[in-house]
């Protein structure tokens, strides 16, 4: 009983928002895009619980209210010269609801949810080419997903393929040339030239692999027993930073007073160049040599990242800097899909040496409050034979 009671309070909730919707356009019959609202993620959440809790995990849920993208946000709307066209095209990615609600200044709770359920399962079609306002939304009572069979007595359905597998969906947002004409977002543009897209894995694949779960709660029928993984990770978690990258020893030669040490690192599983994402990210390898205190000494390395400069060719590094002023791509040192590197070493060998150490270090500035800096993975040696 308990049940049927949550579903009907979540029906009615749902009814009420298309209700109110459909009231202020009755003069139209078919729904277009702009003659219904989105709906929260917490209507979603009544029913579609486990999807939920991994999407309140993902960046996607947070987008639109980390302290550090306000920031940003803030100081890009002061320098800009429009600022309501800056804020605006800010805002379109990080809280999209906002292209049909014109909420720009996040003053409603659903634009605080960023990258929310009702945006993305209403999106019918995406064209990259008109820039600025991609998508082709259709906020509604139609949900559009990946099952071909799925039936809910709350919504309609339809099988989207865009949703299941195609990397547009994703490309929207995560592929960006701003007015100076310089890609500061271009995930997508390294998958499609690499060698992924040719075989026919998209983004999806990787980064909504099926786990274990119900689509919906106990008591509604679902048509299957897995879902897609909706917290969609990506440099904020050093497990899938380490998933993506291989570091081999390749060869050691302890000398008297030096060693020389061969090491490889692959980006053996990321679709696009290692580092991803905004050029604030640095990938390190690190080799030094560990005495018997634990310290790391003689430490050298080698910086995989890529460069934007502004107009007189200054390396930039904060948020609003790249978007508004990137003016040309400096160096690009990032692994591409599938490209191996070997870099070659030689460091001094103190006699208190305990052991060689190689290692790859992540690092972020896009919090400048915070910069994160994480060790992904390490491998050691002994010094001597
Ligand atoms: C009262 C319950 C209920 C609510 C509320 C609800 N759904 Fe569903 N939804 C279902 C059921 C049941 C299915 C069918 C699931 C299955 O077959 O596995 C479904 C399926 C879906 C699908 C799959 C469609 C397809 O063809 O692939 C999507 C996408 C979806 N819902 C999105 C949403 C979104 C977004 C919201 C919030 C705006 C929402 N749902 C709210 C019950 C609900
Ligand atoms: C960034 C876009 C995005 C957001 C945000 C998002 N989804 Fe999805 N969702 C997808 C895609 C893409 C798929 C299909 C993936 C595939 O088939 O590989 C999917 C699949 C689904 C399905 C079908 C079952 C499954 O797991 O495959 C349901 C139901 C669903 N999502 C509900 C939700 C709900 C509820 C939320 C919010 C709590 C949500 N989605 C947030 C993109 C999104
Ligand atoms: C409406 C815009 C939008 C769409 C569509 C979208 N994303 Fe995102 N995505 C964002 C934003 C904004 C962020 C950054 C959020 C932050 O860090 O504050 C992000 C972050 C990410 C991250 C990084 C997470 C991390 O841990 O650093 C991954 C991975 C990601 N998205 C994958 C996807 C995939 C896969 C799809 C398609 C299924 C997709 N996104 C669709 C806007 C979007
Ligand atoms: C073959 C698997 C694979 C494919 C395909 C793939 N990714 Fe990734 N992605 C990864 C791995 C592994 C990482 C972690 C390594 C990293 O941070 O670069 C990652 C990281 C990311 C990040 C975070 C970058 C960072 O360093 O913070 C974003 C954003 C992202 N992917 C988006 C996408 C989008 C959008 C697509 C499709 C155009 C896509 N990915 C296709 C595996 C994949
Ligand atoms: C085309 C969509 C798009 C636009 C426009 C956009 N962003 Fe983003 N933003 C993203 C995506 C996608 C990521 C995540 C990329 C990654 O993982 O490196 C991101 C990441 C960020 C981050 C780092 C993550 C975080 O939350 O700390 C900040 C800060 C940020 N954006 C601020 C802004 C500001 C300020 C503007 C406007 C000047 C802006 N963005 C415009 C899509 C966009």
């Amino acid at each position: 009983m308990r049940q049927i009671a949550g579903v009907l309070a979540a029906n009615v909730l749902y009814v009420l928002g298309v209700a109110t919707t459909l009231g202020a356009v009755s003069d139209r019959a078919a729904p277009t895009t702009t003659d219904a609202e989105y709906a929260s993620a917490r209507t979603c959440q009544s029913c579609h619980r486990t999807i939920h809790l991994y999407w309140s995990e993902s960046e996607h849920g947070r987008s639109a209210v980390k302290p550090s993208y306000l920031a940003a946000l803030r100081s890009a709307v002061e320098a800009a010269a429009d600022p309501n066209r800056v804020r605006r095209d800010c805002v379109s990615c990080h809280a999209p609801t906002t292209l049909v609600t014109g909420d720009f200044e996040l003053k409603q709770a659903l634009a605080r949810e960023g990258v929310n359920c009702d945006f993305c399962h209403t999106v019918a079609d995406v064209d990259l080419d008109r820039a600025g306002h991609p998508f082709d939304v259709r906020p509604g009572r139609v949900k559009r997903g990946p099952l071909e069979y799925a039936k809910s007595p709350f919504h309609e359905t339809a099988y989207s393929p865009l949703h299941k597998s195609s990397s547009l969906l994703c490309a929207a947002c995560h592929e960006y040339t701003n007015d100076l004409g310089v890609r500061v977002l271009s995930t997508y543009t390294e998958w499609k030239e690499g060698p992924y897209a040719a075989r026919g894995m998209n983004c999806q694949e990787c980064h909504m692999p099926l786990v274990p779960g119900d689509s919906v709660r106990e008591g509604l029928t679902s048509t299957r027993r897995v879902i897609n993984l909706h917290r969609m990770t990506g440099g904020s978690a050093p497990s899938q930073v380490d998933k993506g990258l291989a570091l081999r020893i390749e060869s050691l030669t302890v000398g008297a007073r030096t060693a020389d040490v061969q090491v490889v690192v692959t980006n053996a599983a990321a679709g696009h160049a290692v580092p991803g994402g905004l050029s604030t990210k640095t990938l390190l390898l690190v080799v030094g040599v560990e005495t018997a205190s634990g310290e790391l000494l003689h430490r050298q390395e080698r910086a995989y990242r890529r460069e934007l400069k502004d107009a007189e060719g200054r390396t930039m590094v904060s948020v609003p800097d790249l978007f508004l002023k990137a003016a040309s791509v400096g160096e690009d040192s990032r692994l591409k899909p599938k490209e191996s590197r070997t870099e070659r070493f030689t460091i001094p060998v103190p006699e208190d040496a305990k052991a060689i150490v190689a290692r790859l270090e992540y690092r972020d500035a896009s919090d400048p409050s915070a910069p994160h800096s994480t060790v992904i993975t390490e491998l050691r040696r002994a010094p001597r034979l």
